[in-house]
């Protein structure tokens, strides 16, 4: 079967795009840690702010678990509450989060903590943050007017300094 130069080259790159592709998914996904939002917890998104832990929102230090501190966040148009967080360095954190209004997004720029927050949903996220410095959080999915307007910032603080303001 003959088939024509040109036709080779398509075949060929479709194939190649192919893999490129399934390689790019492959490396985020299992090295990069990307994957969808499997949360099987629900919430009344009327009534976030009566609901435990979203009726206490902020960064709380937790004894006896796996991770060191819990943030509870809770984003609405076009906030976050808290409005900072700060850890200390090295920590583990598990990171717990609604909505209660429209869709919004939570992206530590230059982390892998990103992830959306849906109505009715709790995100959730298990983490050690591990290079101090000030994060810019952002709000990447559109939610109206103020959505540019919409961030937040994640302080990663040194042991020391944290110890000196206590
Ligand atoms: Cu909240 Cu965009």
């Amino acid at each position: 079967m003959h088939i024509h130069k040109y036709e080779k080259w398509w075949l060929t790159f479709g194939a190649a795009m192919l893999i490129a592709f399934l390689v790019i998914v492959g490396v985020s996904a299992f090295h990069g840690g990307t994957h969808p939002n499997n949360s099987k917890w629900t919430i009344n998104y009327e009534k976030v702010d009566e609901i435990a832990p979203f009726d206490n929102p902020g960064v709380h230090k937790v004894e006896g678990k796996d991770w060191d501190y819990e943030v509870v966040l809770v984003a609405s148009a076009f906030s976050y509450n808290p409005m900072e967080i700060e850890v200390p360095v090295g920590s583990k954190v598990r990171f717990i989060a609604t909505t209660k209004d429209v869709v919004h997004g939570f992206e530590v720029a230059g982390t892998n903590i990103n992830f959306m927050l849906e109505p009715g949903y709790v995100s959730e996220k298990i983490t050690t943050v591990d290079k101090a410095g000030e994060y810019v959080i952002v709000c990447n999915e559109y939610c109206g007017t103020g959505h540019a307007m919409m961030y937040s910032t994640l302080k990663v603080v040194d042991t020391d300094d944290n110890s000196n303001s206590h």
